[in-house]
């Protein structure tokens, strides 16, 4: 294994540069990363998870929606005025929160050219420390150790660390896919090879890569010379899967809850789940699902064409 450094990951970047083309139209002008999953922005999740492990610097990379993720993690000095004056202390609090997680530092990534792309233009800010990188569009829930887990076997074995889940194998072709060996930890595997989104009958395993990685600084030299793969784009995976092949890169299995909020039917299964968790909508919202739920087969008996509103 190439020597790594052994300073510890203290950077956290969170590429959010992306068109979110499968979110059409709401993400015209609003970055997917800021539709509100209950009442914040999926980006808002991602950085307090950053910040409960550790993560006190966090570099967004963002694309043409800039000032929307911009604007959220900045103080906003006339809305603070207001609710101040109002004596509102929990909604001044909640608006606080999101500026008070971290150093948050924003850096452009003109074309949207692939996450590879993306995490490069991380590189002036991480200079040759590891870091890790969390997609803006994937949460994981607050209750899960996923994140310390990683930084935890980057500290022990150094190289990179990926995140896999296992998932159904008509499915992994909307992944990256690691192919995988037996590693020296329970639930941590070492990663050969990786390839992106492949076909069910290509596939190395059923191991499906997520939204979170550390990684050890030498991937950008990686990175500088990737040429564009699948889609067209420079694929993260694909400057990873180099270092896969040195041996320098392993994966923690994730077993766990992970909401991706990039896709319509996944984000709304999230806000569902997030708000029947929630202490105070929780309650009064699982009530009505409950309710809800029952008059859907009754619809559907009435009208087998589909929606309650449908002609
Ligand atoms: P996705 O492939 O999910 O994002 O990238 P996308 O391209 O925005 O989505 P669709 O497929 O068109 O709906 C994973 C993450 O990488 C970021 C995205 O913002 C997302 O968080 N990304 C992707 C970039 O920052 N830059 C890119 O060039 C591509």
């Amino acid at each position: 294994m190439t020597p790594h450094t052994t300073k510890t990951v203290r950077k956290a970047v969170v590429p959010a540069a992306g068109l979110g083309t499968r979110f059409l139209p709401a993400t015209k002008a609003t970055p997917k990363e800021m539709l509100p999953v209950v009442d914040k922005p999926a980006i808002q999740y991602v950085v307090e998870e950053a910040s409960a492990a550790g993560l006190d610097d966090v570099l967004m990379v963002t694309g043409r929606h800039k000032r929307a993720i911009e604007d959220h993690f900045d103080q906003a000095s006339e809305l603070e005025r207001a609710l101040e004056a109002k004596g509102d202390l929990a909604r001044l609090d909640a608006v606080r929160s999101a500026s008070a997680l971290a150093r948050i530092h924003h850096i452009r990534q003109g074309d949207p050219l692939g996450l590879g792309h993306a995490v490069l233009c991380a590189r002036s800010h991480v200079g040759d420390e590891p870091f890790a990188v969390l997609l803006g569009d994937d949460l994981i829930d607050e209750r899960e150790t996923l994140l310390k887990d990683m930084l935890d076997v980057r500290t022990r074995h150094g190289g990179s660390v990926i995140a896999l889940m296992e998932v159904d194998p008509a499915q992994i072709h909307l992944y990256g896919c690691a192919a995988v060996a037996p590693g020296e930890q329970d639930g941590v595997v070492r990663v050969t090879g990786l390839v992106e989104k492949p076909a069910a009958d290509a596939a190395p395993s059923n191991y499906a890569v997520i939204g979170r990685y550390v990684l050890d600084p030498q991937v950008f030299d990686v990175l500088e010379r990737t040429e564009p793969g699948r889609g067209g784009e420079i694929q993260l995976t694909d400057a990873i899967e180099e270092l896969a092949a040195k041996g320098e890169v392993r994966g923690v299995v994730f077993r766990g809850r992970r909401y991706d909020t990039g896709d319509k039917a996944d984000y709304l299964r999230t806000v569902v789940r997030l708000a029947c968790d929630r202490p105070d909508l929780g309650p009064e919202f699982r009530t009505w699902l409950k309710e809800f739920v029952s008059t859907l087969d009754l619809d559907l008996d009435l009208n087998p064409e589909g929606g309650r509103f449908a002609a």
